[in-house]
């Protein structure tokens, strides 16, 4: 049976496992040891690899706070940490209302430290590239990566390589990869032109790649699904029915199925329990939900791409085939939303107090389109993830937003101004 099916038996460690962790092809199963060279995918046919644990964690095996709460389900008992993790789940009533589910619970991942979901993947990427004995770091992005793996990689103290889309990233993160001490190329292609540059420059041997094709990165983003699982049901006595989030790489998708599928091998989980995975898109780049709608287990490359959601602007999604069979097997779907929906769905988020970027809106414009269309039925229980701070994007922010209006230097004038 395929082992990426949430029914898949728990494997036996293989020989070159290391304290209980190995790396494993998800095409073929060929198992590989975690730490003795650097690799990205399978050796033997080129697929793509993911971390495995002999002892897959309960909740009883977690203790501390943040992403190294969750050790017993990484490869490591700690790392780099500025610290990331434990993000609000926020109460949205009003949204909760307007869209009409039975409950409607927002993981603003903005919260983290650089202000993404990114610093998740970082600790405990940067953790396995200390391990490695690596001295550069390097990533494609469309911007948040970018400003995670400069943060992490200067608290480590190591070099760290970017490369950017040119003039396709929001403001924020291109001063924050630019501050925290990152060599930034910009290049003169979309987000998947840079990966592909970046995948050659690791294959060649000039960096260390941290982009979600790297597992461990995975690793650490896994964590968003303990928390949320482990909240709602401390706040509300069960688990969300629904889990829905943008998608780009599809590597919070991937991430998020793996940590279903072990909580249900270790027994914490049963099958049925386990939140139907939403992945949302913008159309102007939507080759997961192509995918999904034509029932594929691939994506096609779209060469163009264009969003406002910069975050999400992608055309080839490296993480596809571990993210398409997370939707499947859960009874997920996608969905793709305009522009418009991903602004309007902003200010909506905004209205209750919660400052996110265009791209994470995208999860609350898609739950929208799919409670209007019926998919969503209102005895749902849904969590929507916003995957990244409102800061990131002040442009996009601004022009969401009402203008200000200049006054004269005069009380009297502001009064007139204000309608008294
Ligand atoms: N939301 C935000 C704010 C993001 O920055 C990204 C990806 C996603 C959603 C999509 O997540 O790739 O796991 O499906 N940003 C990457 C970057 C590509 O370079 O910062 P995914």
């Amino acid at each position: 049976m395929s082992s990426m099916t949430l029914a898949a038996e728990q494997d036996a460690a293989p020989e070159d496992a290391e304290d209980g962790v190995w790396l494993a092809c998800i095409e073929c199963g060929a198992t590989f040891a975690p730490f003795d060279a650097v690799r990205y995918r399978c050796d033997d046919c080129d697929g793509l690899l993911e971390a495995r644990y002999a002892d897959p964690p309960t909740f009883e095996d977690f203790e501390g706070e943040g992403v190294w709460r969750y050790s017993a389900a990484l490869p490591f008992d700690e790392g780099v940490s500025l610290p990331e993790g434990n993000t609000p789940l926020h109460y949205v009533p009003r949204l909760e209302e307007s869209v009409g589910v039975n409950t409607l619970r927002v993981k603003h991942e903005g919260m983290n430290p650089t202000g993404s979901f990114k610093d998740r993947g970082m600790t405990v990427g940067v953790r396995v590239a200390e391990e490695l004995g690596v001295d550069r770091l390097a990533c494609a992005s469309t911007g948040n990566t970018s400003a995670a793996l400069a943060a992490y990689g200067a608290r480590a103290g190591l070099e760290t390589l970017v490369l950017l889309p040119a003039g396709k990233v929001a403001a924020g993160k291109v001063a924050q990869a630019s501050l925290h001490g990152a060599r930034i190329l910009e290049v003169d292609g979309n987000f998947d032109a840079c990966l592909d540059i970046v995948q050659d420059l690791a294959e060649r041997g000039e960096a260390y790649l941290l982009n979600s094709l790297n597992p461990f990165r995975l690793e650490g983003q896994k964590t968003i699904g303990l928390e949320i699982l482990e909240e709602f049901y401390a706040d509300e006595g069960r688990y969300p029915d629904r889990i829905v989030l943008p998608v780009g790489n599809a590597g919070n998708t991937a991430a998020l199925f793996k940590c279903f599928r072990e909580l249900v091998r270790s027994g914490q989980l049963d099958a049925d329990e386990v939140p139907r995975l939403t992945g949302v898109q913008a159309e102007g780049a939507a080759p997961m939900v192509e995918a999904v709608e034509n029932g594929w287990d691939h994506t096609e490359r779209w060469d163009e791409v264009e969003t406002r959601a910069t975050a999400i602007r992608i055309g080839n999604p490296v993480n596809a085939p571990k993210a398409l069979p997370g939707i499947r097997e859960t009874g997920g779907t996608a969905v793709a939303v305009s522009d418009e929906e991903i602004t309007d769905a902003q200010r909506s988020l905004a209205a209750e107090g919660v400052g996110v970027e265009p791209a994470s809106a995208a999860s609350v414009a898609g739950l929208r389109k799919l409670r209007d269309r019926g998919v969503v039925g209102d005895e749902e229980d849904v969590v929507c993830l916003t995957t990244g701070h409102l800061l990131k994007d002040p442009d996009a922010a601004a022009e969401a937003g009402g203008d200000p209006e200049p006054v004269p230097n005069d009380t009297d004038a502001v009064l007139e101004r204000l309608g008294n």
